[in-house]
């Protein structure tokens, strides 16, 4: 396999290139059958879910448009406090959006990102996230499209980081225990 700058931190590979591909064939396929003839659009937070985002929304054949938005949130803050860094550019009334994530872990600031959307009165509002981290869940959220359920490990790759890095593998994969202690 080639070597990435950073990777001796990397412990072994979870999902390879292949089943990434094959999973976001699947999901788009879906998003395009249910959205078929509406005004979608696939709203993506930077920075991470962006890698994602590239090969899901070139598996969906149907109409649509691409917006973004960035966030940060308070580290250490309780309830999922979270201040908008960067707001969409285009209005979402009446338009089909399907929020993009690369991985939802507790889901504080993706609640609080619905939140702020459901409020624009889109005609419809669902969640397409690439890994599931399901058992830190602390906040219930409807997932209408799911790639793969992922064990509570921190994971890099495909847009996941480590410190700012590790993006660009083209796999998920668990770092050493002893890298994020
Ligand atoms: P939460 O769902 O509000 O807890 O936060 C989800 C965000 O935390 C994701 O969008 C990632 O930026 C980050 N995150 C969660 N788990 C991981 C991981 O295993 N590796 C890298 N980033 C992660
Ligand atoms: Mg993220």
């Amino acid at each position: 396999m080639t070597r990435y700058a950073g990777d001796e931190i990397v412990e072994r590979v979870l999902l390879s290139e292949d089943v990434i591909a094959a999973r976001v064939a699947e999901l788009g396929r879906s998003i395009a059958a249910d959205h078929s003839g509406h005004d979608l659009r696939l709203v993506t937070v930077l920075r991470g879910s962006v890698i994602f985002l590239a090969d899901l929304c070139r598996a969906i054949d149907v109409p649509l448009a691409l917006d973004f938005m960035a966030v940060s949130s308070y580290a250490g803050g309780s309830g999922g406090s979270v201040r908008i860094t960067k707001d969409l550019d285009d209005p979402i009334e009446g338009a089909s959006i399907v929020l993009v994530e690369d991985i939802i872990d507790t889901g504080l600031t993706l609640n609080y990102v619905l939140t702020m959307l459901r409020a624009r009165n889109p005609a419809s509002l669902s969640v397409c996230t690439l890994l599931d981290k399901d058992v830190r869940r602390i906040v219930d959220l409807p997932i209408e499209y799911r790639g793969f359920a992922v064990p509570d490990r921190f994971l890099v790759g495909y847009g996941l980081d480590i410190a700012g890095r590790l993006r660009n593998l083209p796999y998920v994969a668990t770092v050493r225990e002893d890298a994020v202690a």
